[in-house]
């Protein structure tokens, strides 16, 4: 789902990444961004085969001035090793222009070898360890960007997949570029105002429940459904999606809308008429959150939220949300939650932040003002195009203190290497969303299925780890480097 949001936004970005690239004013890029709003959702046939090497620089129109070839000939390459995010367009190579200096952008893996391609950039989900591009060279470092849900590759949800990278943007504030905010638009999205609250009365009269719960991703890390069909015994809760489904959206056009992800007005109209939207991450980690908790909060609805353990930080204030973990039991949440219920002055205070000066997170607010790109919003980057150019000025750096090291003969060290941390993609072992592992049987898919992964991602990057240690470049290797970390583990236990 995550992904889609990460096409779309590169879809919105093909006209201006373009523009961007070839240094027109601002005059052509504000045309650029019109017609970006226009541009389709993204579904794969908006990039083209790769084309021939050589493709440096695109212009926005015939006559715009092509960097030269000698320009571009010794600038750093950053290689996309996972093509499909290449955030250019059309073309293999493009110049980039940033803070620092220039950059090439390629996704052409011929360049991999070359003394010029100073980093591989990879996506997180497409990264796979039995296909990492080895030996790995000493010159290059390996960038990760990985805004999406740690269910999609457990490896880097460890400390030896994600010390395999140099500089990571992920969902966490503690990466190199951080994302924690990627769902959230800005500060007005939180200030929409709420439905009065008669109408959600009167709805109530059609016998509608107080709680929403719409999840047709069912079985996650999380475990979500564990926990929602324990609360559904004690508190009435509709529920739309695939999971625990027990009521019908309203018409046929929004039955047949992928729900969870979709922005549709008159879906939106339909939710906002809901008091409380269930609103549990499909997994849990610091700093991951989706527009499950911020769409609910846009609607003027109050989100019954697990996930980011971290996530009061985040808040516009700090009674604007329910946390599901501050309850000792599903049935504790639901007479919480029947009393707001019943309790208009109660429950409005959890809107609060909604008035004027009513957002009084600093915190927040500084955090919103100080990134750089922009979530659904054609006027400013992507953080696609953005980490391009962390990497490259990083780069840039790092090749200007090598240069400083060499005239000094040695008297000034070389740069210490930069290292991601597992803070970078925080996320503890999963755990079931209501009872104890050991209560679970052994045959339980949440148990075979998560359980089974997350420890897999820890032997897949020790794997990897040992093979780039020992020099090991035949991936086909890879796999008796598995069975053999597997082995030892057992052996242990
Ligand atoms: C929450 O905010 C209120 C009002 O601003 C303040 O008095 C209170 O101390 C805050 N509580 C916490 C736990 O920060
Ligand atoms: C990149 O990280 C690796 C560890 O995964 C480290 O050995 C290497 O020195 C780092 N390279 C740079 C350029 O910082
Ligand atoms: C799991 O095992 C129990 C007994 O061992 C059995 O009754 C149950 O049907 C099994 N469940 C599944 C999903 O296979
Ligand atoms: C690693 O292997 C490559 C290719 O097999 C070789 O060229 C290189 O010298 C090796 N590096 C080290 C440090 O042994």
């Amino acid at each position: 789902m995550a992904a889609d949001h990460v096409r779309a936004v590169l879809a919105a970005l093909v006209m201006l990444s373009v523009c961007e690239a070839s240094g027109l004013g601002p005059a052509a890029q504000g045309e650029a961004s019109e017609e970006a709003a226009w541009v389709e959702p993204w579904d794969g046939s908006v990039f083209q085969p790769p084309s021939p090497l050589g493709a440096v620089g695109v212009s926005c129109q015939p006559g715009a001035p092509r960097p030269e070839q000698e320009e571009t000939a010794d600038l750093p390459v950053l290689l996309w090793w996972s093509p499909g995010l290449f955030p250019h367009f059309p073309g293999d190579s493009e110049r980039i222009e940033c803070p620092r200096g220039a950059c090439v952008a390629s996704r052409d893996r011929r360049m991999r070898a070359d003394l010029r391609t100073r980093a591989l950039l990879f996506y997180g989900t497409d990264f796979r360890a039995s296909e990492a591009p080895l030996p790995r060279l000493a010159h290059q470092s390996w960038a990760l960007l990985h805004e999406e849900s740690p269910l999609n590759n457990f490896l880097l949800s460890h400390g030896p997949g994600i010390r395999l990278f140099n500089l990571t943007a992920t969902f966490s504030r503690h990466s190199d570029y951080p994302l924690p905010l990627q769902w959230l638009p800005g500060a007005a999205y939180l200030r929409h105002p709420a439905p009065p609250l008669h109408e959600r009365a009167e709805w109530r009269r059609y016998g509608y429940a107080p709680v929403l719960y719409l999840q047709s991703h069912c079985d996650v890390p999380a475990d979500r459904d564990r926990y929602v069909r324990e609360l559904m015994r004690y508190i009435r809760v509709d529920s739309y999606g695939k999971c625990l489904q027990n009521k019908q959206l309203p018409t046929a056009r929004l039955q047949d809308t992928s729900t969870a992800t979709t922005e549709d007005p008159e879906l939106l109209a339909f939710l906002s008429r809901y008091k409380f939207h269930l609103a549990l991450e499909n997994a849990i980690c610091n700093d991951y959150m989706t527009e499950k908790l911020w769409r609910p909060m846009h609607l003027g609805a109050v989100p019954v939220y697990r996930g980011s353990p971290s996530v009061r930080d985040w808040m516009p204030n700090n009674h604007s949300i329910i946390l599901i973990d501050d309850f000792d039991s599903p049935q504790k949440l639901a007479e919480f939650i029947d009393f707001l219920d019943k309790n208009d002055e109660e429950y409005m205070k959890y809107l609060a932040y909604k008035q004027p000066g009513g957002i009084t997170n600093q915190f927040l607010l500084d955090s919103l003002k100080q990134r750089e790109w922009g979530v659904n919003d054609p006027l400013l980057p992507n953080y696609l195009n953005g980490f391009e150019c962390f990497v490259c000025d990083h780069e840039l750096a790092r090749l200007d203190a090598e240069k400083v090291h060499a005239a000094s003969f040695g008297d000034i060290p070389v740069p210490e290497p930069h290292i991601a941390q597992s803070s970078h993609m925080d996320c503890p072992v999963p755990t079931p969303g209501y009872g104890k592992v050991t209560e679970i049987p052994e045959n339980d898919s949440w148990k075979e299925m998560w359980l089974q992964d997350y420890w897999q991602g820890l032997y897949q990057g020790e794997a990897l780890t040992a093979m780039i240690h020992n020099n090991e470049t035949q991936q086909s290797k890879f796999w008796d480097y598995l069975h053999e970390i597997f082995m030892k583990r057992n052996q242990n236990l």
